[in-house]
């Protein structure tokens, strides 16, 4: 596997790949686990060339705490790579990246940005979308992996291609659980013992969810539902649980079976952020 630290580097192998062979690429932050690995591994199997990226994106965290804590385990990743088969990983600094201006540019989302994660964590999706950008412009992917666990997240990057008319595919991937639900996160290996073990509250809470939708159960029963799991949890705190419309993400207020709805939430463990969503219908 090809390790790449340097932008004239990366740019070079890639011109040097030939047109007829297609590249895929798998953006990260590194701090990888099973659900990074089941991106690679969907990508070497329908490309040519496997790229993996990793780097913590400064412009994407509206906590600075957040971004000073994240986990950071480039030794064990490149190894983990390496044993996915993926064939090369950039691993660039913020300077080679953002060339002495590290700050987001700004894009209209027609209102994606709007909800949810966008509306606790501001400028999040400007910073997201300007650095998924600066690599598609620079690895020129065929097809780009992202994982459903960042469903808005994957909407707006959808968006932000049709808009700059740029010719990657985006592939949405499922979810890796772990064996109590609990989505795999780099953040989970920051839960102590016991907010691990409450942790899988979270996809209690959706799946139960989407049995009541399944029984007729209306949106605002279900909302209330949600609340009352989290109320009589001493260890986890509700940020937000929303059911909204798939392609719009807007607030559902009453069901129309002919549209597709996800629940999502996000809820902190002590210092902890976690989110997590679910396919209803
Ligand atoms: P990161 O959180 O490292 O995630 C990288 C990719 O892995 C994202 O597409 C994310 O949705 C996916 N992923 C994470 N956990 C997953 C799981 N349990 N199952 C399936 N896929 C999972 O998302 C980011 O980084 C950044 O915002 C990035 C897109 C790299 C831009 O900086």
């Amino acid at each position: 596997m090809k390790v790449f630290k340097t932008v004239d580097s990366l740019r070079k192998w890639r011109s040097d790949l030939s047109p007829e062979k297609t590249l895929g690429l798998v953006p990260t932050m590194g701090a990888l686990h099973e659900g990074h690995l089941s991106l690679i591994r969907r990508s070497r199997d329908e490309n040519d060339f496997c790229l993996a990226t990793i780097f913590v994106n400064p412009t994407q965290f509206d906590r600075k705490e957040d971004l000073e804590s994240y986990p950071n385990s480039l030794e064990t990743d490149l190894q983990m790579l390496k044993e996915s088969g993926c064939h090369a990983v950039f691993v660039p600094t913020s300077e080679d990246i953002y060339e002495n201006k590290i700050a987001s540019d700004s894009f209209d989302f027609d209102g994606l940005d709007k909800v949810m994660e966008g509306r606790y964590r501001k400028g999040h999706f400007d910073g997201v979308a300007t650095i998924v950008r600066k690599l598609f412009l620079l690895t020129q992917p065929d097809r780009a992996y992202f994982g459903e666990k960042d469903f808005q997240q994957l909407q707006i990057i959808k968006k932000m291609v049709r808009a700059e008319k740029l010719s990657v595919e985006i592939i949405p991937c499922e979810i890796f659980r772990e064996e109590d639900g609990l989505a795999m996160s780099s953040r989970n290996r920051r839960l102590d013992v016991q907010q691990r073990k409450e942790a899988s509250l979270l996809y209690k809470t959706l799946k139960q969810s989407r049995e009541l939708l399944k029984k007729g159960v209306g949106f605002e029963i279900i909302h209330n539902m949600a609340d009352e799991a989290f109320q009589s949890n001493p260890i986890l705190k509700l940020e937000y649980f929303e059911i909204a419309e798939i392609d719009t993400l807007a607030t559902a207020l009453i069901y129309d079976p002919s549209k597709k709805y996800r629940a999502f939430i996000a809820a902190f463990a002590g210092p902890v952020r976690l989110i997590d969503n679910i396919a209803l219908n």
